[in-house]
Order: structure tokens, then C-alpha cells, then sequence
């Protein structure tokens, strides 16, 4: 590809829809002038201490849409998301600790999800039956049960559920995933697909008083109780089985849904994981080093994920290469290369941007993209880029990977319902245990 038109597009596509709006001189601030209150989706966020400002970024860069409720039940980030969003907005949305507040409002069209991932499926499924549109972060459930649950819930209550895969709405990966389709490097049928970070030791944890500015018992919701650590929250949950999924889940999730979607295959016939948690010993509990292959009839997926070892696969940290019967393609968060069948490269596209995962916690375009899908396909004008029809598949696929390295074998699958077959230890991770009174019920 021409290095002019490198340029040009690089200059496009990191522009982003918010960032595009303000080169026309509209920003949150005059969306507020320009349109109505009543024109606009009244979208409360939750959960805003990581990824939720990029929700909030998303939100507020939306000419059709305003932030009307902040939810967090730590006060301290609360307060501060709901200070900077009222500066950048022009307006103050209610701040609240609650989200049974969001949930009762009836001026709130939908949610934003971007909780611990053991309340993914959980409050997606609150949401739904309050009439509320969802867009909910990856993974959408906790356990395979749960997927199946908000799938149905889904059908049942009829709002839109709208999983943060949010590469499924960047233009260069839709092209090119079309182009595979189209028969660009001939039959597709091995993909393999990495993350590679350097991640801290979580540490041991010591039981403590739950902080003032906490509500311990809201953040816990549907897991069975347990008394606080001084380590688990923020962020370090991802790492403990009561309320995360892993590295799998928390970064294979996007990659391994790129590499489905580029096979045009759904659930495999096997799952086999192996890996440990070798770089450390502390309160860990999931591998920080797995190698999966997924097996499908006539192709194979792998992931490989290290979580605390950053040497690059292809020299990027995260991505997928396509391999076909004709030739090649590495996609990732940066654009696209094409190879021919002897590995010479025909054809690239790059943002010129590297991929980090820094930037999910802050504006980026692509994340505006999908939200404006939402939204969009809300205001009935667009097709949902992740309905959670599809998104929980990749999300199901991965948690079997989980499965099959918790019971350490090969699992066999119906490949409809992704059912284990012939192995009853490993069936009974489907699902999770509850805190009595806080069970998912459709
Ligand atoms: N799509 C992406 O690229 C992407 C990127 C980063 C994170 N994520 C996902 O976003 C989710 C959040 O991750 P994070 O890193 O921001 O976690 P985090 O721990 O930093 O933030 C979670 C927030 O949720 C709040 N919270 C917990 N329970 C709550 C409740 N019942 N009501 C209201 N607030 C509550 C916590 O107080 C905290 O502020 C995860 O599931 C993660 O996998 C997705």
C-alpha cells in the first residue's frame, strides 16, 4: 500500500468520532445546545475506575446521547469521574452508590457495564428486566451458565445487549475480515491468537477493615461472601476465581473472537489448556502462563497468553494471524499486514499508533466506534457490530479454557451447546455458586 495513503488514513481513523467532532467545533459542552435533553438516550455508566472513563469518554463524545447517572460503590472514584465529567459535560449527572437508583429510574433508556466480571451477567440481566438497552464489557459472564442465562434474557426482555469487543466496530479489521471471507488468502483454517504484558505480583493479601468510602457488601453482590483483603480491589480481582475469569478472559477475549470471527466457525469440538502460574507465588489463582488449542472440524485456534513475561509474538503484544490455503494475515488493534503463501508481504495497513492496553482506560476510537454502534442500533439505524448472541461464544469458548486447565485434560464439547461431554467434574464448573439471595434469575 502507498505510504501517502498510509498517512491520510492514519490521520482518520485516529481521529475517532469524538475526536472528529471536535475539528467541527462541537464538543459534550454543546451537544447539550445543539440537541434537546428529551433527543437524546439517557445512558447511566457503572463501575468508573478503570474502563469505565473510556465508557464515559464514549458517552459524553455521543451527540446522541448524555451521561445521566455516574454509579460506583467506591465514593472516592465516584466523586472524582463525576467532578471531571461535570466540567467536561456542562451539566452534572446525579452521582450515585446504588445502582438500584439507575435501575428505578424510569428517565434511564440504558446502562453501561464496567464492573468486576463476577457482576457482568448479573447486572446485565437487572438491567434488561428494568427495560434498560446494556452495553456490558468482555467477558460477559463469569461462568458458561450465566452465558447462557443473559442470552435468554436477551430474547425474553427484547433491549439490545452489546458486548465491549470493541474491534468488532474498527473499520480496517471489518475490511479486512470481509477480504478473508472473500477468499484473500484462500481457505482459511489456522488462526492463533497471543497477549503478552508484564504484570506485577498481586502480593498476600491481609484481612482489614473495609475502607469507609467502600461498600463492601455491593461490590461482593451475587459472590458468596467473603471478608475484604487489602488486595483485591481495584483491579486485582481479575486474578481471583470468586470474581474474575483470568487472563483469558480479561485480554484472549477480544483476539480469540477476531480469529472466530475470521474462521467463520463457533463453538470447537475440543478445548485443551495447559499452563501454571509460574512467576510467582502469592494470592494469584489463575495461570499467568496458558497455551489453548481449540479444535474445530476443519481448523484449529490457539491462544497463548503470558500475563508476566512481555516478550512479543510477531513483535506485538497482543493479535491474531490468519493463516489460509493461499497465504497470510496478522491483524491487530494497529491495522493489518498481508502475506502471500511464500510469507512475502503484499499488502499492510497501519494506524501508525501502537496498541496498548493503557489506552482502554481513556478515550480511543475504536471504543467510541462501538458505542456509537449501540447507540446507534438503539435509535434502530445500525445493526449491532457484538450482539451477545455472538460475543458470548468467544466468551463461552474461553471459559472452557479455563475449565479444561482447572481439571487439567482435554474437554469434548457438543459443539451446539458447548456442553462437556462424558466428564461430570468439569460440567460442574459450568456454573458458580451464589450469596443466597443474590441468584441470577431471567
Ligand atoms: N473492552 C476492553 O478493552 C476493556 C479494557 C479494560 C477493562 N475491561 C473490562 O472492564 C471491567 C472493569 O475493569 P476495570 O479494570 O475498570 O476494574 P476496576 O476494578 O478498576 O473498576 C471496577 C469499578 O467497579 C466498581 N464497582 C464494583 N461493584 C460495583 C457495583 N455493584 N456498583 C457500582 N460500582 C461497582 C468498583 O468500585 C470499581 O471502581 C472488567 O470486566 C474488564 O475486563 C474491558
Amino acid at each position: 500500500m502507498n505510504q501517502s495513503v498510509i498517512t491520510r488514513r492514519t490521520v482518520l481513523y485516529s481521529l475517532g468520532a469524538g475526536a472528529t467532532a471536535a475539528a467541527i467545533g462541537a464538543t459534550a459542552k454543546s451537544y447539550a445546545q445543539i440537541l434537546g435533553a428529551n433527543d437524546r438516550l439517557n445512558i447511566a455508566v457503572l463501575g468508573v475506575n478503570g474502563r469505565g472513563q473510556a465508557h464515559l469518554a464514549a458517552v459524553q463524545g455521543n451527540a446522541s446521547a448524555r451521561v445521566s447517572h455516574i454509579c460506583d460503590v467506591d465514593s472516592t472514584v465516584l466523586a472524582k469521574r463525576t467532578a471531571e465529567a461535570t466540567t467536561e459535560l456542562g451539566y452534572a449527572p446525579q452521582a450515585v452508590n446504588d445502582y438500584r437508583t439507575v435501575l428505578e429510574s424510569k428517565d434511564v433508556d440504558a446502562i453501561t457495564i464496567a464492573l468486576p466480571d463476577h457482576w457482568h451477567t448479573p447486572m446485565a440481566i437487572l438491567g434488561l428486566k428494568a427495560g434498560k438497552h446494556v452495553y456490558v464489557e468482555k467477558p460477559s459472564s463469569h461462568n458458561p451458565r450465566e452465558g447462557e442465562l443473559l442470552v435468554q434474557a436477551q430474547q425474553k426482555y427484547g433491549k439490545l445487549v452489546q458486548v465491549g469487543d470493541q474491534q468488532r466496530s474498527w473499520e480496517p479489521t471489518i475490511k479486512i475480515i470481509q477480504q478473508i471471507h472473500e477468499g484473500l488468502i484462500g481457505q482459511t483454517y489456522l488462526a492463533k491468537c497471543w497477549y503478552v504484558s508484564r504484570r506485577n505480583s498481586m502480593g498476600t493479601g491481609k484481612v482489614a477493615p473495609v475502607p469507609s468510602t467502600l461498600n463492601w457488601e455491593l461490590w461482593q453482590g451475587p459472590a458468596p461472601r467473603s471478608e475484604y483483603k487489602d488486595n483485591i480491589h481495584p483491579y486485582n480481582w481479575h486474578w481471583l476465581r470468586r470474581y474474575g475469569t483470568g487472563e483469558a478472559l480479561n485480554n484472549g477475549t477480544h483476539e480469540l473472537d477476531i480469529c472466530r470471527w475470521a474462521l467463520q466457525v463457533e463453538y470447537p469440538e475440543s478445548v485443551t489448556a495447559t499452563g501454571g502460574r509460574y512467576q510467582a507465588k502469592d494470592d494469584w489463582e489463575f495461570y499467568d502462563t496458558l497455551i489453548t488449542s481449540f479444535q474445530y472440524p476443519s481448523s484449529t485456534i490457539s491462544w497463548e497468553g503470558r500475563s508476566c513475561q512481555g516478550m512479543r509474538i510477531y513483535n506485538r503484544d497482543r493479535g491474531s494471524v490468519i493463516h489460509g490455503t493461499k497465504g497470510t494475515v496478522i491483524i491487530d488493534r494497529r491495522g493489518y499486514e498481508v502475506y502471500d503463501w511464500k510469507g512475502k508481504k503484499t499488502d499492510e495497513f497501519a494506524t501508525g499508533r501502537e496498541s496498548s492496553s493503557s489506552d482502554l482506560i481513556s478515550k480511543d476510537s475504536m471504543t467510541d466506534g462501538h458505542f456509537a454502534n449501540w447507540i446507534n442500533a438503539i435509535h434502530s439505524k445500525e445493526k449491532l457490530n457484538s450482539p451477545v448472541q455472538i460475543a458470548n461464544i468467544s466468551v463461552t469458548t474461553l471459559l472452557l479454557s479455563n475449565i479444561s486447565w482447572s481439571v487439567n485434560r482435554e474437554l469434548r464439547l457438543d459443539s451446539k451447546s458447548a456442553h462437556i461431554l462424558g466428564d461430570a467434574e468439569a460440567m460442574r464448573l459450568w456454573g458458580r455458586e451464589y450469596e443466597k439471595g443474590w441468584e441470577v434469575r431471567i
